[in-house]
């Protein structure tokens, strides 16, 4: 008899949506269902009383209840906080997000009994940060993290091992280059792939964290408020509760949009209500520069990968908001290409994290598997060193955007000082020539430097990048023994004693004490005092209601952080990558008009919005 193997899982945690899959008895990948019967999960959590609601009934609940709620916690995900503050709390995102993968964690062991492993999915241009504390997120769900994997990835990979079950009997057939197009809820993702049998090889990958679904809703939400307040002079937006219940209402006018011309949207605030015609033409003409923004981070990919549209054979669309005609018509105008639509837009990913789980599992087991993976790594990565004529932060890349991984890099510097005694090297992610907008992912320090060196000696720097994420940082000084190693298993998120309390706190049941109740609370004490001022009150149970950092701190944390990266920034000098670059200038940096980090272009517009509904 075989032994009962413990199936691992697959996950793609969404921005609005999670969905959860595993392969079948016969390999086949099959989406696991909610306990509400759903195929996917709303990614909500309403905070009640008795403790965490994720899903539908959360979502239904965010128009009445929204200082309960957290929702597009992937949003934030490798920030400090969560952008809002629930029943005055302040959360970290992988915690809200954690809660999510608990519950779908619970709800997949009624059905195959108890799971450890996943692999659980992120967009493919999530930085360092933002992938650590997604994993993180894992581990505080109780889950054995076995690995990531990229959205558009995994999303290939289910297409590859469906074309095998696919009723049509169409299998991937010599080689292919497929792009594939994933525009979900809150992000969008190009990768550009090479398929053969079952080799999966990414060539390059581009994408915006902060676009997809919620933005056409955001712009109908804007609409229809500013015909509001043309019409009653009220906002909707200043109230919490209508804001969200036009956001809702929004969302459904899209997607209605999808298969009508004209919807009707309804829109209630202070007893005053406005019926507005929105038409499919004004939709469009309201985000048709939304989908523009795809497509010229298409464009830009495929010319730093030097490819046309001419060499993609197939378009695999990926993500709900994939359903818009307005993207698909796009589309195919700008390729030429007729987009294959065979994915099943919501459950491809999570089909293709299931595979991989398997295939990593079956990795370690050291089976026989003819399942090859190849990824790039999605930003830029280097070091941020100090010019020597200027002065000023200078980003040295060493390995850059879109390598193949494992990958390898190299670049001399020098030291500043006479005598130095100790020199950081500062590893960033992305970010533009002098290091703005880029992401610090840690610090390899060598200390103990030998005596009286001195000034600009040489320093040579070696990075291996894995696939598995982990960056190898090698710092040494030639003709001495001095030398620092640094393994960043991907950036630092939580500490060890946060990811411990955050993990306790959520298996004892994640009951958040609204902040307000807590004062309010003591405001009754204290007035009690006052009326009896004879009677022990006892206080301890009030204060230990709020084991949350306040707001102030985890700001306070990140300021330190910053400033330690630019006092370590001081001990360094780049040097000139060739003999007779001259200044010490040229060649640290290739092509100044390359993207600012993640910061898409209409962030700010973004955070508005959300700080509009939820501040
Ligand atoms: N029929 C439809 N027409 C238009 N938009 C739709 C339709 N169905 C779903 N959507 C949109 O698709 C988005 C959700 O897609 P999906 O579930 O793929 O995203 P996600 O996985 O939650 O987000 P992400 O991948 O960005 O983290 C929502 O914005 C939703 O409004
Ligand atoms: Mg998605």
């Amino acid at each position: 008899m075989t032994e009962k193997r413990v199936p691992a899982v697959g996950i793609d945690l969404g921005t609005t949506h999670s969905v959860v899959a595993y392969l079948d008895n016969e390999g086949r990948p099959t989406t696991i269902h909610n306990s509400e019967g759903g195929i996917t999960t709303p990614s909500v959590v309403f905070f009640d009383e008795t403790g965490p609601v994720v899903g539908k009934e959360a979502a239904r609940t965010a128009a009445f209840e929204p200082e309960l709620i957290a929702q597009f916690a992937k949003r934030d995900i490798g920030a400090a906080a969560y952008k809002k503050k629930v029943a005055g709390n302040t959360l970290p995102p992988e915690v809200v997000e954690a809660i999510i993968l608990r519950k779908l964690k619970e709800d997949a062991e009624l059905i195959l009994g108890e799971i450890n492993d996943v692999v659980i999915t992120v967009p493919a241009y999530f930085n360092e940060p933002r992938r650590k504390a997604t994993q993180d997120a894992g581990e505080l769900a109780g889950f054995n993290v076995l690995d990531i994997i990229n959205e558009p990835t995994a999303a290939a990979l289910a297409y590859g091992v469906l074309q095998n079950f696919s009723p049509s009997g169409e299998s991937v057939e010599g080689k292919e280059t497929v792009l594939v197009y994933d525009l979900g809820g809150g992000t969008f993702d190009a990768t550009l792939m090479e398929l053969n049998g079952s080799q999966f090889t990414a060539i390059a990958t581009a994408g915006d964290v902060h676009l997809g679904g919620i933005d056409w809703d955001k712009r109908i939400f804007e609409y229809v408020s500013a015909q509001f307040v043309e019409k009653f002079q009220l906002d909707p937006r200043e109230d919490d509760s209508a804001a969200e219940r036009l956001r809702q209402s929004a969302e459904v006018a899209k997607m209605a949009l999808t298969v009508r011309n004209v919807y009707k949207i309804h829109s209630e605030y202070e007893g005053k209500r406005l019926r507005l015609d929105l038409t499919r033409e004004k939709f469009q003409e309201l985000t048709q520069d939304l989908v523009e923004r795809t497509l010229f981070t298409i464009r830009r990919m495929l010319k730093e990968a030097s490819r046309n549209w001419e060499d993609i054979t197939r378009i695999l669309l990926v993500g709900g908001s994939t359903r818009m005609p307005m993207v698909i018509e796009a589309l195919e105008a700008e390729s030429g290409v007729v987009v294959n639509r065979s994915l099943s837009p919501d459950e491809a990913v999570a089909h293709g994290a299931a595979v991989y789980a398997n295939f990593v599992l079956a990795s370690q087991r050291n089976e026989d598997t003819d399942l090859l993976v190849q990824n790039v790594n999605s930003h830029d990565l280097g070091v941020l060193a100090v010019e020597a004529s200027t002065g000023m932060p200078r980003r040295k890349i060493l390995i850059p955007k879109n390598s193949a991984l494992p990958a390898k890099g190299s670049g001399s510097f020098k030291t500043r000082d006479e005598n130095q005694q100790t020199i950081a090297v500062n590893v960033i992610e992305g970010g533009d020539a002098s290091g703005r907008n880029s992401t610090k992912i840690g610090a390899c320090v060598v200390s103990d430097l030998p005596e009286n060196l001195p000034e600009k000696t040489a320093v040579e720097v070696e990075f291996k990048y894995l696939e598995n994420g982990r960056l190898k940082v090698d710092a040494n000084i030639p003709g001495t023994d001095v030398q620092a190693t640094l393994e960043i298993e991907r950036a630092a998120g939580l500490s060890e004693e946060k990811m411990e309390y955050w993990a306790n706190w959520i298996s004892e049941g994640a009951i958040l004490i609204p902040v307000e109740a807590v004062v309010e609370e003591f405001e009754e004490i204290e007035q009690e005092a006052a009326a009896s001022p004879d009677e022990e009150i006892d206080f301890t149970g009030a204060e230990e209601t709020a084991p949350f950092e306040p707001a102030e701190q985890v700001a306070d944390e990140a300021e330190e952080e910053e400033e330690q990266g630019i006092k370590a920034d001081g001990f360094f000098s780049a040097e000139p990558e060739s003999e007779d670059a001259g200044d010490g200038l040229e060649g640290l940096v290739t092509d100044e008009s390359e993207p600012q980090g993640d910061v898409g272009p209409d962030d700010s517009g973004l955070a508005d919005f959300f700080k509009d509904l939820q501040s």
